[in-house]
């Protein structure tokens, strides 16, 4: 079959599954264009995406500012590696420092890779720094969190699909229930070699979880005490998702880490990034870390314009509004309705659970109701639906998603 020939959705899942492997489990939809908060499958049915690649496309699909910030660096210069210099990058690192609130970025490209290296500068910060005995540090992590799959990544993940046959795993985490101040507190308290503390500000992949208010802050001021880093994942949450540009700025929490991904990007390419002030970042040497394409001038380019419609669209302040309406027609649906026990999230990140047991598949057969009329979504673990539209979405397109919703699931 040649490369530009048209074909069905059968064909392209059928080259998926013969000739890929096997490493994810789609929603059987084969997606071809997409506009803002529309895609369309390749026989021409549109439908509203409410996943947004897992909150990377929170800009919308194909937003022009971005292809054009993209096509245009694409036509200038590519690639040269962090062997030389490149004009690019140093601007985008000014904008995104001075955007953030820290002196210095590290470039990556996916969110595990910027995880790995939130991991490894807060290791060697530990060491040269805080004087921790080399080899001795610890980093508090929480239970079904989600960070990744490499190795690293998994060694402290407890999701036993991710970690079964993978192992040997990496030692040197610490694990203690999300949400739980007092967990938090006896493991600084009983680990003297605690280096930092790395959590989700809402656990997205496990289902959407928002920790209680003023668990941010408080975690902020353990570590504080302890002279531990606070480290936050926000590849998931960042970047206008929540309502507000990080999810840890519902709290004024300023993490000592910052990790983006995702959205970094408006979803047009891999681009992540680590943040720090310099007493941290200054640890890091040439050869320490890198990536050929950390930083590439693309990469700098696209970010830039991505950062640059999340303020100009307000983005942020749409999510937080439409998030409100999201949460309150869905909860009032969900207290008349047997199949929907709750609702939560924050922004457009939010979540709905299913009322059957979690090895059921009532979920993925609700999403697959849900594409049969024109919504996108797909369950996280077992019995719960992630909603995270593109932000870019309007109060009408929202009310029409919310009907669709509903009635599906009064139909099911
Ligand atoms: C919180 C969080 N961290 C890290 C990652 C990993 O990002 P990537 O899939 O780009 O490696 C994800 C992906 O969903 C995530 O949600």
């Amino acid at each position: 079959m040649a490369v530009l020939e048209h074909m069905t959705s059968q064909q392209a899942i059928d080259l998926e599954n013969k000739y890929g492997a096997h490493n994810y489990h789609p929603l059987p939809v084969v997606l071809s264009r997409g506009e803002g908060v529309y895609v369309w499958d390749v026989e021409g049915k549109k439908y509203y995406d409410f996943l947004s690649a897992y909150s990377a496309v929170n800009q919308g699909h194909c937003h022009p500012k971005i292809v054009g910030a993209m096509v245009q660096q694409a036509q200038t210069l590519t690639l040269i590696s962090r062997a030389f210099y490149n004009d690019m990058l140093g601007k985008y690192e000014k904008f995104a420092t001075e955007y953030f609130g820290f002196d210095k970025l590290l470039p990556m490209n996916t969110g595990a890779e910027a995880v790995e290296t939130a991991l490894k500068l807060c290791r060697k910060w530990a060491y040269e720094v805080k004087g921790i005995q080399e080899n001795e540090a610890e980093i508090i992590v929480c239970e079904n969190n989600f960070h990744g799959r490499t190795t690293t990544i998994i060694s402290f993940s407890n999701d036993p699909v991710a970690r079964k046959n993978f192992g040997p795993f990496t030692k040197g985490f610490i694990k203690i229930e999300y949400d739980n101040l007092k967990a938090l507190e006896e493991a600084l308290e009983n680990n003297k070699n605690v280096a930092g503390f790395l959590v989700e500000p809402i656990q997205g992949e496990a289902g959407v979880y928002v920790p209680s208010e003023g668990y941010l802050t408080a975690a902020k001021a353990l570590c504080e005490k302890h002279g531990v880093l606070f480290i936050a994942d926000e590849v998931q949450t960042g970047i206008a998702r929540t309502g507000k540009l990080l999810a840890v700025n519902h709290e004024e929490v300023n993490p000592d880490i910052l990790i983006l991904g995702k959205a970094l990007s408006g979803g047009a390419y891999p681009v992540s990034a680590v943040l720090a002030n310099d007493h941290i970042m200054n640890v890091i040497k040439p050869g320490n870390h890198g990536s050929t394409f950390g930083g590439n001038p693309i990469a700098a380019a696209v970010a830039i314009a991505a950062l640059e419609v999340v303020k100009e669209e307000s983005l942020a302040e749409n999510a937080d509004r439409l998030g409100e309406i999201f949460r309150s027609e869905l909860s009032e649906f969900a207290s008349t309705n047997d199949l929907v026990t709750l609702v939560r999230g924050k922004g457009l990140l939010n979540a709905i659970l299913i009322n059957d047991t979690e090895d059921s598949s009532t979920a993925w057969d609700i999403c697959m109701k849900l594409r049969d009329n024109g919504l996108l979504a797909k369950p996280t673990h077992g019995n719960i639906i992630r909603f995270a539209p593109p932000l870019v979405m309007n109060e009408e397109q929202l009310r029409d998603c919310i009907r669709i919703i509903k009635e599906t699931i009064t139909n099911f």
